[in-house]
Order: structure tokens, then sequence, then C-alpha cells
């Protein structure tokens, strides 16, 4: 088994991207493993996934640090260093990163967002891009900074719209191609390898 980097994966909900890095880890040849996912929320479907899998699992709930966000990420990031993690994916984590957490992290946390950044950054974005007319729309992992979405991008996939697609139904084409994207970019990433451009789903359709 090649050298594998401990990483964490942040949650808040289905965890469906979550479940495709613990697959992709899993694999021996794979340069990473899952050692802890973390929840802000109890009532996380993805939690019970990560569970199924063996993985340790903690509920850091923001809610009981009232407006003080800096101690909830203190908690995130004691419960990091005591798993020795080396880097964080975020996958569907619906809270923004302070800068407290994101310093001391610097270059090691990722994320997927649902848009073919730097368009639509924030909510929505499946709306946003049927609302604009997109042709294309997309996802990409990038880099987590101050700027929310807005860092350096290490990959990307793209779908095609079609002229009937509902939020819903765009929003399911695109997850497929963001569980191929995620594990991509990861490994690349860990072993500082070139970002991917991903056209084939919109080649085949
Ligand atoms: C995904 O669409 C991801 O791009 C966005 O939030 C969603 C999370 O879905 N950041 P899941 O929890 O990974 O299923």
């Amino acid at each position: 088994m090649s050298f594998k980097e401990r990483i964490a994966i942040l949650i808040s909900g289905r965890g469906s991207n979550m479940d495709a890095l613990i697959a992709a880890c899993a694999k021996p040849s794979f340069p990473a493993s899952v050692e802890l996912v973390i929840s802000n929320n109890h009532d996380a479907a993805g939690l019970d996934t990560a569970r199924d899998a063996c993985i340790p699992t903690q509920v850091i709930d923001h809610h009981q640090f009232g407006k003080d966000r800096q101690a909830h990420e203190r908690q995130i990031d004691a419960a990091l260093q005591a798993h020795n993690i080396s880097a964080i994916c975020l996958a569907g984590y619906m809270r923004i990163l302070t800068p407290f957490l994101i310093n001391n992290w610097e270059g090691k946390i990722l994320n997927i967002h649902p848009s073919i950044l730097p368009l639509f950054p924030g909510l929505d974005t499946h709306a946003k891009a049927i609302k604009a007319g997109m042709k294309v729309h997309g996802c990409t992992v990038h880099i987590v900074t101050e700027d929310m979405d807005q860092g350096p991008i290490l990959g990307q996939a793209v779908v095609p719209v079609l002229p009937n697609d509902t939020e819903h139904s765009l929003a399911k084409r695109l997850l497929k191609q963001e569980h191929l994207l995620y594990p991509q970019v990861l490994k690349n990433f860990l072993r500082k390898e070139e970002p991917d451009i991903n056209v084939d789903a919109l080649i085949n359709g």
C-alpha cells in the first residue's frame, strides 16, 4: 500500500460527495484515507454513511457556540489535530469558514461547488444557471480562501443544460460528475499533479 494522507471530510447533510471520496480512498493505490468525518448537524444523513464505512464521526453543532464562530472552529480544529489530519475536504458543508480555520489550514482545505466558478458563487446555482440561459453547467473543486468560492481552481467538470431542465434534473445530472471530479482532483492535488478539465460529459451528453 502506498503512503496515504490522512484527510477529514466536513459535511452538513446528505454526504454523497463524502461517500464518493470514501469509496475512492478505500482503494489501496489512492493517496488518501478518510480518518474523520465532522458534521455541524446531528441529523446529517451522511453521518450514517460514514459510520457504516467504520469512519470516526464527530458532530460539532454550531448552535452551542451562539454567535462565536471561532469557538466552533476551535473545536473543529482540535478534532482535526487530534486525528493527525493533513488535508480537509468540504463536501456540502453549509458554514462559511472564518479566517481562523482557513489560516490554520492554509492551502489544505478543498471544496466542491456546484457551478463553473467564477460563475454563480453562493447558493441556488442550478436555478441561476437555468435563469441565465446557460447551455452548460458544471462543478468546481477549489482551494478554500477567505474570499468565498474564489480560491484557486483545481478542477472542473461540465454537463449540458437541456431545454426542459428543472433545478432538480440539472442538479441530478451534475451530481454524477461531482462524484467523479472530487476524488480525481483530490488525487491530483495530493500528488501535486496538473488540474483536470473534464469535458467528457459535454461531449457525451
Ligand atoms: C453538492 O452539490 C456540492 O457541490 C455542494 O453541496 C452539495 C452537497 O451534496 N457543495 P452532498 O451532501 O455531497 O450529497
